[in-house]
């Protein structure tokens, strides 16, 4: 069976709704709802006060109408009352601005009275829910990411640090501090890379990255293990995007089913919906995966290419945001399944067509035989206040590679088992730390084709720089990188190489190095030196792999 539905909010309607929303979700199909994203002045009106009665209604009308529930809690949007009582938890930018309530995600992951606030509501809802026969799914929190620089995560982040450098001389040497006069000699001094005159130390900058994202694992598990009173599976919904500060392959091994919310921010959405699909389903160990969120089309012809396209690479379920458009908050003109105008609509139409169509159907099995590798700590360390290029978007390049291999490609982390790939390609990989040298060697060395590109390998874990690191496995000397002047059009960067037992497969007019091939062990690698808007001359025929 498919999962088909979305998120429903029944707190911002009056009961006489509901009856008519399951009798609507019946027709569209609808099998699976998310509720209680954001109820938690709702459900807790005040520190003392819990009101249960009306969730109790609303999960008893959707359990007898069939729909199974998946139910949040609610620890994504603390109600005001929060904030009056615990000001400190409230999350502090860059900046030193702390923020108030009136948006949402709005809260440090760090905050001793946060996670006991989210612990005791978590508590509740478990305790209350855990046996009911309409609840299918947990889903904890939402799209983790809000990013804090306050004194809590700063008193998380030294001790994160103590675990990952050990001593201070450890962290002296991994952050390069002699640099720029940045030498710690108390854990005191070590802070958050909060507002600075000029441009952070990018080692300190990946660090905080990886913490927060590492603290917000703590506070999922934390709801994980107090929800494992209940049989049903707990996961939470990845958000894509550069800012999100989640280590999603790390992450991926804590959830009991991988679900991802989908925004595709260009026109050409079919191909971006296809790349977070080929995500999802890379981060999954067993390949199936869940589509928690995305929206209903503008052009209601484009809800079944959209939902053709994640179900052919593994989705478990298509569920959107949301079922009734809001009458007024900060979404109200979000599109809904049932909009403003009603069920007699052009987008209901189209929904409830596919949610017939998708009730006949079970999840597909996928098996590729291409890989791209996409790894998320490159991607922030491509965020780096200093590179040698500017202008080079890791997402997008690895979006258009994955377009240029074409078909269904799985879309994996560095640590992922390659040995089952006929090929790797592996755009950009800025950030290369010892395992992932030794992954891309392994592989190769086993027969393996691997397509690498300029700009890779050019630093370790700690954002040093490793030159000559990758020269050995791409058989070619990488002597300076060629990078555009002022005013120049064409390449953004191109490496300047020198073969040294590579074979050179295209060159540039007036005669660089553009493509290698290099013989290692029994297979081949190939180094693209510059970028190309259009990357596929560069990739291996199917017959060559
Ligand atoms: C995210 C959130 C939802 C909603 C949608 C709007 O996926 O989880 O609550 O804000 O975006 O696109
Ligand atoms: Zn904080």
């Amino acid at each position: 069976m498919i999962h088909f539905g979305g998120d429903y909010n029944p707190e911002q309607w009056p009961e006489k709704v509901w009856a008519e929303d399951v009798e609507l979700m019946r027709r569209a199909g609808v099998n699976l709802v998310t509720v209680g994203v954001f109820a938690w002045a709702r459900l807790q009106p005040a520190p003392e006060e819990f009101d249960f009665g009306w969730l109790d209604r609303v999960l008893g009308l959707l359990g007898d109408g069939g729909i199974g529930v998946c139910l949040a809690t609610p620890t994504a949007s603390p109600p005001p009352w929060f904030t009056r009582l615990h000001p400190d938890a409230m999350p502090v930018t860059a900046d030193r601005v702390r923020l108030t309530h009136g948006s949402r995600d709005t809260y440090c992951v760090n905050a001793p009275a946060y996670r006991a606030a989210c612990a005791r509501i978590t508590r509740e809802l478990a305790a209350r829910y855990a046996g009911h026969d309409a609840v299918r799914l947990w889903h904890v929190h939402n799209e983790y990411g809000t990013t804090c620089y306050c004194d809590h995560c700063a008193a998380g982040f030294r001790s994160w640090l103590a675990d990952r450098h050990g001593d201070l001389a450890g962290l002296n040497e991994a952050w390069s501090t002699a640099f720029w006069s940045q030498g710690y000699g108390d854990w005191a001094e070590v802070l958050p890379p909060r507002a600075t005159q000029y441009l952070g130390n990018p080692a300190h900058l990946l660090d905080y990255r990886r913490f927060v994202s590492d603290a917000m694992l703590a506070h999922y598990l934390s709801q994980r293990s107090i929800l494992r009173v209940s049989d049903a599976p707990v996961t939470t919904n990845f958000v894509l995007g550069g800012w999100v500060p989640v280590d999603h392959a790390r992450w991926a091994r804590e959830v009991d089913l991988v679900a991802i919310d989908d925004y595709p921010s260009s026109v050409d959405h079919l191909a971006e919906r296809a790349f977070a699909a080929d995500r999802a389903r890379g981060w999954a160990r067993d390949g199936r995966w869940l589509l928690m969120e995305h929206a209903p089309p503008i052009d209601p012809a484009q809800a079944r290419p959209a939902a053709l396209t994640y179900l052919d690479r593994g989705a478990t379920g298509i569920m959107y945001f949301q079922w009734r458009q809001s009458r007024g908050g900060a979404e109200q003109w979000h599109p809904a399944i049932v909009p403003h105008q009603g069920p007699d609509t052009p987008v209901f139409a189209a929904i409830s067509a596919l949610g017939a169509e998708v009730a006949g159907r079970a999840p597909v099995t996928v098996t590729a035989t291409a890989a791209l590798i996409y790894d998320e700590q490159t991607m922030w360390a491509w965020q780096s206040p200093h590179l040698p290029a500017g202008g080079l978007d890791y997402e997008a390049t690895c979006r258009r590679w994955h377009q240029a291999i074409g078909g269904i490609v799985d879309v994996v982390p560095p640590s992922a088992p390659l040995g089952r790939y006929r090929l790797v390609v592996a755009p950009l990989l800025y950030l290369l730390p010892a395992a992932g040298h030794r992954a891309l060697r392994d592989y190769v060395r086993g027969g393996g084709t691997l397509v690498l590109t300029f700009a890779s390998g050019l630093v370790d874990g700690c954002c040093r720089a490793t030159p000559g690191a990758l020269d050995d496995l791409i058989g070619a000397r990488v002597v300076r990188h060629v990078l555009p002047q002022p005013g120049e059009t064409g390449h953004r960067w191109l490496d300047d190489v020198e073969p040294a037992g590579a074979t050179v497969l295209m060159r540039t007019p007036d005669g660089r190095p553009l493509l290698l091939e290099h013989r290692y062990g029994a297979g081949v690698v190939r180094y693209l030196a510059t970028d190309l808007d259009d990357p596929r001359p560069s990739l291996p025929t199917n017959e060559t792999r």
